[in-house]
């Protein structure tokens, strides 16, 4: 194991922040520009808002990386040579800020005694609200920036309140005042996610620049100045939280109802005809382009439009060319149209013009029928548009069925329909001219019964008794054994430690037992998997947080023992030094004697922080997220990781979600591209694998260990299911996480309908299963309905390890072993496939 022990910046360290400046200004989306943008020169610029000097890189919790360094606004545009006027007003603005977290520190200290929480989960995800103020708006020089930031992540969710996902009074009031009062006014929203800009709607210039990472300041002056242009698109709509459906029993303690089904995001706002502020996949550049379908091809398997894209504007670009379809409304409903693949061009230069030729399966149009456990397209015309916003498409053709063709045939994981849904009543969205294109188009005619149907055979495996044997690892590692003979040997007490992660006491671990912290050989990673097999020679995967980039301690030292050991805290609430929790005070003395005992050998790991998961997939660009894919995995292989806990793919169903930043978009197809491209760029690199996460419907934080998701499974299949299944087939991520939250009452690590029915014998998963972090656990009692997961539970799913694993694990296993009485009941078979598969990875990650 390779380790660095100079703190000097390292040469990757330079090159991975250059790739990241260059790649962030197609993360960033453009939302209004009356000529304001770009600026052409750095001169004097007046500074103001809540993210100019407190920039967001990303959100908080395990999502965030920890960087030696990070580049605010402020200093990237003093970087890039502008004299900020207004260092009087970030002065005082950073003395209100301060003054208002002690006193939220305070108030939470005082709700965490009697909330029954560790103090350190309960100030999880919790962000001091954006504090109220007057101060004199008098920057000189004829140009103003407003940055405006929000901050979230785990263990909490956003609310529609001012200074969250609504503006603030002074918020308002000073962003108005400065359109007025300067000649070039730009709003730049450094967010993980929605904010409602309604009160500010009619500002000069809105720059949606999300969170960018290391160089979030540096790809911001790039843009302001024009050496860079924004080419993002929005993937989630962006409206007032009342008109989310979503909103209407959002983060109930027990049962969320998924009363909108299938309408989640742009596929609820276009049927029930309502205009958002800013659509789904909408975005402007420094220029504009002329997009235009030139052909359209289908057959039973395939659909390919040819568009022709133009940039006829005076700025070089990129354009994103979307494609939707509008399936006939049959038996079931359908929404008014759906994504169903995206091109992104490559720069054009004025005048240039580029044809893009844009292909998915037909198949992929199918809708998921209950009565009848299949995947069907329905008779009738589909009509195919093409765009560049989800509300700018145009129709470049239809495809016409003569029948009803089953296109898949599954089990059903629901018995029964769970939830009454809504389906949207109003007259749906369309456009002057869509009925005349709709007669126009060209109908291309398939028969329906030359449709192929896929069928599955639905498998377990459960057999193998024990051979008594004793293998070495070594043994399998040059292939004189295999790894079934090797697991065959195992007494059922190691076979259920390989069911669970490594763990040990709070004593053992360094920076304590604190969540996402169990690594052992490496600091900071998140997890590994069990050292009790060390004695036969058997390696750990080791795993450590994302998506935005690898989270790891950035300092340790190294024991005899070969243990690394935190000096720094690993994982932040971002609220710590107003905390003073005498245990994290406790720790961190003895991190610092650590240190001074370690002399020379302390050692250093400072990765690189990526955009959060929804600016890369703002980008609609594959090649970019392998790029991302490739800085991680890189940094993977150069601190030893071997599963990277990430992508983060949940549907993003309501912008209250507190990890959203952490996901990708409202919309299956991106959520599921993006992390397959990704996921193919990571696992490019010797020994590393992806996991994907959370499996599934964690659409919200409140709760989150017992909160259960109550969702049909139509809505289950076409939206939440979707980004995995396209991810699994596209990728084969080496590993999947399953999530907090129960599912119809079962939570999601126990469900062998989820695990093996449909993730292994559907779409076939080759990787491994974890758990979310101490889903088992007593994290804390729940006062609600549900309970905690059982270990037995997950490994009788086929969830292969329970992470990051305990004694009380261990044993509820090896009771569950043979005993009728137990509720998971399992046979010596059930164990072996679990830790087969680990077995499995091990094998495949250290074959370098
Ligand atoms: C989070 C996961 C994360 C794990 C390990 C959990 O609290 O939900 O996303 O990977 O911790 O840090």
């Amino acid at each position: 194991m390779k380790r660095i022990c100079s703190k000097e910046i390292q040469q990757f360290e330079r090159e991975h922040i250059n790739v990241v400046r260059s790649i962030s200004p197609e993360c960033m989306v453009l939302l209004r520009n009356e000529g304001v943008l770009p600026l052409g020169r750095a001169g004097k610029i007046a500074l103001y808002g809540s993210g100019a000097r407190n920039t967001v890189k990303g959100g908080t919790g395990s999502g965030d990386v920890n960087v030696r360094h990070f580049v605010n606004v402020e200093e990237g545009l003093r970087n890039a040579g502008f004299d900020i006027t207004t260092r009087a007003w970030l002065d005082a603005y950073d003395r209100i800020l301060d003054k208002a977290r002690r006193e939220f520190a305070d108030e939470l200290k005082v709700k965490a005694k009697t909330s029954g929480m560790p103090p350190f989960l309960f100030f999880m995800g919790k962000v001091v609200p954006e504090p109220d103020y007057e101060l004199p708006l008098e920057g000189g020089g004829d140009t103003a920036l407003y940055v405006l930031a929000r901050n979230s992540g785990e263990g909490t969710d956003r609310a529609d309140v001012p200074g969250d996902v609504r503006l603030t009074e002074t918020e308002i009031r000073d962003i108005r005042a400065l359109n007025d009062k300067y000649e070039k006014f730009i709003l730049v929203l450094n967010v993980g996610g929605m904010v409602d800009l309604a009160p500010v709607g009619d500002i000069k210039a809105v720059l949606l620049v999300s969170q960018l990472g290391v160089s979030t300041g540096d790809a911001l002056a790039d843009v302001l100045l024009g050496k860079a242009y924004p080419s993002g698109k929005l993937t989630m709509t962006w409206a007032g939280m009342k008109a989310y459906p979503s909103t209407d029993g959002f983060g109930d303690l027990d049962d969320t109802l998924y009363k909108e089904g299938i309408y989640v995001g742009y596929r609820y706002f276009d049927k029930a005809g309502i205009i958002p502020a800013y659509p789904f996949g909408y975005g402007l550049g420094y220029t504009a382009f002329l997009v235009e379908p030139k052909s359209l091809k289908a057959d039973t398997e395939t659909i390919t439009v040819t568009v022709s894209v133009k940039n006829t504007g005076s700025f070089a670009g990129k354009e994103v060319v979307q494609v939707y379809y509008s399936a006939p409304e049959g038996r079931l409903d359908k929404p008014y149209q759906e994504l169903a693949a995206y091109a992104k061009t490559k720069e054009l230069r004025p005048y240039e013009e580029q044809e893009l030729s844009i292909s998915f399966a037909t198949a992929a149009m199918a809708s998921f029928d209950e009565e009848n456990a299949s995947y069907v397209l329905e008779k009738g015309r589909y009509y195919i548009r093409v765009g560049n916003c989800s509300r700018n498409t145009h129709i470049a053709g239809a495809v016409e069925l003569d029948g009803d063709a089953v296109t898949e045939r599954v089990r059903r994981i629901c018995r029964e329909s769970v939830v009454e849904e809504r389906i949207p009543s109003n007259e749906p969205v369309s456009y002057e001219g869509e009925a005349d294109e709709m007669i126009r188009a060209c109908v291309i005619k398939i028969e329906a019964d030359r449709i192929a149907c896929v069928g599955h055979t639905y498998s377990e495996d459960t057999s193998d008794p024990a051979s008594g044997e004793h293998i070495l690892w070594d043994d399998v590692r040059n292939g004189k054994r295999s790894v079934k003979e090797f697991v065959q040997s195992l007494s059922d007490e190691n076979l259920a430690y390989l069911c669970i992660g490594a763990y040990q006491s709070a004593d053992e671990c360094g920076a304590g037992g604190v969540i996402g912290n169990a690594g052992m050989l490496v600091a900071g990673a998140a997890g590994e998997t069990t050292h009790r097999l060390d004695d036969i020679g058997m390696e750990s995967l080791i795993m450590a947080d994302g998506p935005a980039g690898l989270r790891l301690s950035t300092c340790y030292t190294l024991g005899e023992d070969g243990m690394a050991r935190s000096a720094v805290m690993p994982f932040s609430t971002g609220l710590e030094e107003y905390m003073e929790i005498p245990e994290m005070e406790r720790m961190k003395a003895k991190m610092e004697k650590q240190v001074e005992e370690a002399g020379e050998n302390v050692y250093y790991q400072y990765g690189t922080a990526i955009p959060i998961g929804t600016a890369i997939a703002q980008s609609w660009n594959e090649e970019l997220c392998g790029v991302c894919g490739d800085i991680v995995g890189s940094e993977m292989e150069l601190f030893s990781v071997n599963l990277w806990l990430a992508p983060g793919l949940n549907i993003q169903r309501s912008p209250l979600c507190g990890r959203n930043f952490e996901y990708y978009s409202e919309d299956p197809v991106i959520s599921g591209n993006i992390s397959a491209a990704i996921t193919a760029s990571v696992q490019r690199h010797a020994g590393c694998g992806t996991t994907i996460k959370h499996y599934m419907c964690n659409n919200q934080e409140t709760n989150r260990f017992f909160s259960n998701s109550v969702v049909n499974e139509r809505a289950i299949r076409e939206i939440y299911l979707k980004g995995f299944e396209i991810c699994v087939k596209r990728a084969q991520p080496h590993a999947l996480m399953t999530s907090y939250n129960l599912l119809n009452g079962e939570h999601t690590c126990s469900s062998k309908a989820l695990i093996t029915q449909v993730l292994r014998n559907e779409w076939g998963f080759e990787g491994i299963v974890m758990s979310d972090w101490r889903v088992t656990g007593s994290m804390r009692k729940n006062a609600g309905k549900y309970s905690s997961a059982s270990a037995a539970g997950c490994v009788r799913a086929g969830n292969d390890i329970v992470m990051p694993g305990g004694d009380e694990d261990k044993d509820d296993i090896l009771t569950a072993l043979n005993d009728a009485s137990h509720s998971y009941t399992l046979s010596r078979g059930d164990l072996l496939a679990c830790a087969k598969r680990v077995c499995d990875m091990v094998e495949l990650l250290y074959k370098r």
